[in-house]
């Protein structure tokens, strides 16, 4: 099962290649699934493609240099013309569920600076309605437990109820690489992501929510059938 999900986060990767072309400012984004696409790109420019990258997350400017990858920051190229990028959750009309791996703030800048954003996935991440994946909110240390209050009150104004947890790593608060903090907050069924995306942006505190709604243009699904290729306005495409 494992192996097979590895193959099939690969072959997303593989179609995803295809949308790159020579001369682009990429975006990578960061992940198991982000990281196989990594690898790949960093074969095609072992062979003389010609890309410059900006990194979504320390790990994956890492691994792209490791693979030869040319890196810039957003400070270089604050336009990018393509991010490709995993997630948790795909749901109706490409909104996604990000910050599995804790990248979600950067990732987000980077994705909202690019003129497309290819999602890559295994179908188990497809979604009816998003929720499933509990939904990480990076917040500033400062007043966290407050910050989770608030998270909580919103939650139950928009009839959303479940636990909301600050994220630890071996019995550490996780930190992100921006300096933060992260709530996986478990609410189950999220019947309405934009009211959700605007209550936790009014709340002081919240850096940023893994609800990217609006942002993907496309996302390519692999599943035992093959590879699916799905877009934001028709929602089928191959
Ligand atoms: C990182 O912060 C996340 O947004 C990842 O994109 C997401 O967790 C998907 O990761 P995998 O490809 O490892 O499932």
């Amino acid at each position: 099962m494992a192996a097979n999900s590895e193959a099939l986060k690969r072959a997303a990767a593989a179609r995803a290649l295809e949308e790159v072309e020579s001369g682009m400012r990429l975006g990578l984004g960061t992940g198991s699934t982000a990281n196989a696409f990594i690898e790949l790109l960093g074969e095609r420019v072992r062979g003389g493609l010609d890309v410059r990258c900006v990194p979504t997350s320390e790990a994956t400017a890492t691994l792209a240099g490791q693979v030869g990858i040319t890196l810039a920051t957003l400070d270089d190229l604050p336009e990018l013309d393509l991010t490709v990028d995993g997630a948790d959750e795909i749901g109706p009309d490409l909104a996604l569920i990000k910050g599995g791996g804790g990248a979600l703030l950067r990732e987000k800048i980077v994705a909202a600076a690019s003129g497309a954003m290819v999602v890559i996935a295994d179908n188990a991440k497809l979604v009816g309605t998003l929720g499933r994946f509990p939904l990480p909110i990076e917040i500033v240390p400062f007043g966290a437990e407050a910050t989770r209050r608030a998270v909580l009150r919103l939650a139950e104004a928009q009839g959303l109820a479940g636990e909301v947890r600050l994220r630890a790593r071996d019995g550490h608060v996780f930190v992100t690489d921006g300096g933060h903090f992260i709530l996986d907050a478990g609410f189950g069924a999220i019947p309405d992501p934009a009211a959700l995306a605007c209550g936790l942006a009014g709340i002081p505190g919240v850096a940023e929510h893994g609800l990217f709604i609006g942002l993907a243009t496309k996302a390519i699904v692999a599943g035992d059938g093959g590879v699916q290729v799905l877009t934001r306005s028709a929602n089928t495409e191959s």
